[in-house]
């Protein structure tokens, strides 16, 4: 379902994807079958154990890998190469912005492989540094800053595409807490104000809760869609109040039961609310996020 009026851009749907590395003994099967679909506005977390393979699954959707079986697609077409409408915020911004470069050129420097004039370049980076809550930084260089606005600056640096839909890897595992509450408000917030659509994969249960409107839980071995879960919190949520409330509680529960594996206990009479609820049974579920 579309959620927003103004959102914009296309669905991304996975359809049976599996992912392999290696070969013969060395191969290892980290997907399977996985499917999922995000449509235009929704923000959408996939929470999951480490080594999981969020991140080869972030990786498939932006188009830099591809998958080993079933397909990808943004609309009608298969995703088989990075997309202009599919912008990504990488794990970790200690690797990913340039020390040598000031804010605003690591702001801008995806741009300028898109032809993008440099005095265009320049107004559109200082107009994403003000959206993240950064104005006037563009002539520091990133080590100036601390790491919560280093982390500001590398989503400055996914909204500088104007994508309409932005991948972002575990975005605020690397900060402390009152920066990583300030993250996850600006993203709820550029979400509204942006019409975009946001997938965000992460370890972090408590966040995905917060932030989604839906949270799709990856588990098994190899990982698959265990359930696929609408979060009924509202849309105004508050760090104090949201994360208080009971049924904030009974949400994370339930993820964090799935995550660990306990099936039975996760199907009780607290299950939260799913598109098709077939408590207990993670393969019906998964079929429920398939028909999505
Ligand atoms: N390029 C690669 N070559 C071989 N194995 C890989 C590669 N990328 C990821 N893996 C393996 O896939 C698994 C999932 O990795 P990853 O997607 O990084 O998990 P997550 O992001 O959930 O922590 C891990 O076992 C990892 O070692
Ligand atoms: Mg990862």
């Amino acid at each position: 379902m579309q959620r927003h009026l103004k959102a914009r851009g296309s669905s991304l749907v996975v359809d049976g994807v599996g992912k392999t590395f290696g070969h013969g003994a060395d191969e290892h099967r980290v997907i399977e079958d996985l499917s999922l679909r995000v449509d235009p506005g929704e923000l959408v977390c996939v929470v999951g154990p480490s080594g999981a393979g969020k991140t080869t699954l972030l990786r498939c959707l932006s188009g830099l890998a591809r998958p080993t079986s079933g397909t990808i697609s943004y609309g009608e077409q298969e995703l088989t190469k990075p997309h202009a409408d599919i912008a990504v915020v990488f794990q970790d911004y200690r690797g990913s912005l340039l020390p040598w470069m000031k804010v605003r050129d690591n702001v801008a420097f995806p741009l300028e492989g898109m032809g993008v004039k440099r005095a265009a370049r320049r107004e559109r980076a200082d107009e994403c540094l003000a959206a993240v809550g950064l104005p006037g930084v563009g002539d520091k260089y990133p080590w100036q800053l601390s790491g919560g606005m280093q982390q500001r600056v590398a989503i400055a640096r996914g909204l500088a595409y104007e994508a309409p839909v932005l991948l972002m890897d575990e975005p605020f595992g690397s900060v402390d807490a009152q920066s990583r509450f300030d993250l996850e408000d600006l993203t709820l917030s550029l979400r509204e104000r942006l019409g975009i659509t946001v997938v965000v994969v992460t370890h972090d249960i408590d966040e995905a809760v917060y932030l989604g409107d839906r949270v799709i839980v990856l588990g098994g071995s190899p990982t698959t869609v265990v359930d696929n879960l609408t979060i009924d919190l509202g849309d105004d949520r508050d760090q104090l109040r949201t994360r208080a409330h009971a049924r904030f509680a009974d949400l994370r529960t339930h993820v964090l039961t799935l995550i660990r594996g306990d099936r039975s206990a996760a199907g009780s009479a607290d299950t939260p609310a799913r598109d098709e609820d077939t408590p207990g049974q993670a393969a019906a579920v998964t079929e429920s996020a398939v028909r999505r």
